[in-house]
C-alpha cells in the first residue's frame, strides 16, 4: 500500500498527534505523518515530532507571508492530507482554495453543537446527557464541514468539564484515525 503524506497541524499538548504517530506505523494504516506545523514555539506536541524524527516547521502567524510558507511546505513534502489537531487558528478561505488538499479537523464536541471554544463548560453549563468529538472536513466556516466520523459517550452526573476533557480526549484518540481509514477505504 502506498501511504499518503500527512501533515499534522498543532498549537499544543499533541496527544493527538501522539496517537496518530503511532498509529501509522501500522503497514495497513493509509497515511504516514511526514510533517508537523506548529504556530507555538513552545508547543508541547513538538516533541512527538522530534522523537519520532519528523520533520517539523514553527509558523509565526503574525507574519504577513505565513500561509505561502505553509504552503511551499506542502508541496515540498507532497503532502495529501492535513489533519488539524488542536490547531488554535482559523484556517482562512484563500489557504483552503489555494491549498487544494483534504483538511479535517478534530472537534471535542457533537457538532453541530458546541463549535467553537470552551465546549465543556457549555456542555456541562447546559446539562446534556451526552457528549463525545467529532472528525470532520474543513470548509471556510468554523467547525462547519461534513462530518466523517463522531464517537459518544454518556456524561455521569458528577463529571466536571475536566473530565470530560479526558473522557472526549480518550475518544478523539481512535476517532481521529478512524476517520482516515474511512476516507480512503475505497482507494
Ligand atoms: C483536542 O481536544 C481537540 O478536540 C481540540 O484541541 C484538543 C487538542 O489536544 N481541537 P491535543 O493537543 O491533541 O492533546
Amino acid at each position: 500500500m502506498v501511504k499518503r503524506n500527512t501533515c499534522v497541524f498543532i498549537s499544543g499538548y499533541g496527544s493527538n498527534l501522539k496517537s496518530l504517530i503511532h498509529n501509522s506505523r501500522s503497514h495497513n494504516f493509509p497515511v504516514n505523518i511526514s510533517l508537523v506545523i506548529s504556530n507555538n514555539i513552545n508547543a508541547k506536541g513538538l516533541l512527538h515530532a522530534k522523537i519520532n524524527s519528523i520533520p517539523y516547521l514553527i509558523i509565526d502567524t503574525n507574519k504577513r507571508n505565513f500561509e505561502n510558507k505553509i504552503l511551499y511546505n506542502i508541496k515540498k513534502h507532497k503532502i495529501s492530507l492535513i489533519c488539524l489537531a488542536g490547531y488554535m487558528k482559523i484556517i482562512s478561505k484563500s489557504f483552503i482554495n489555494k491549498c487544494g488538499k483534504k483538511i479535517i479537523n478534530i472537534h471535542p464536541s457533537l457538532l453541530p453543537k458546541y463549535k467553537g471554544l470552551n465546549t465543556f463548560e457549555r456542555i456541562i453549563k447546559n446539562g446534556e446527557k451526552k457528549t463525545g468529538c467529532t472528525v470532520h472536513f474543513v470548509n471556510e466556516k468554523l467547525d462547519s464541514g461534513k462530518l466523517i466520523i463522531q464517537k459518544s459517550f454518556f456524561i455521569s452526573k458528577n463529571d466536571k468539564a475536566n473530565i470530560l476533557k479526558i473522557k472526549t480526549q480518550k475518544l478523539e484518540h481512535k476517532a481521529f484515525s478512524e476517520a482516515i481509514i474511512k476516507m480512503y477505504r475505497y482507494n
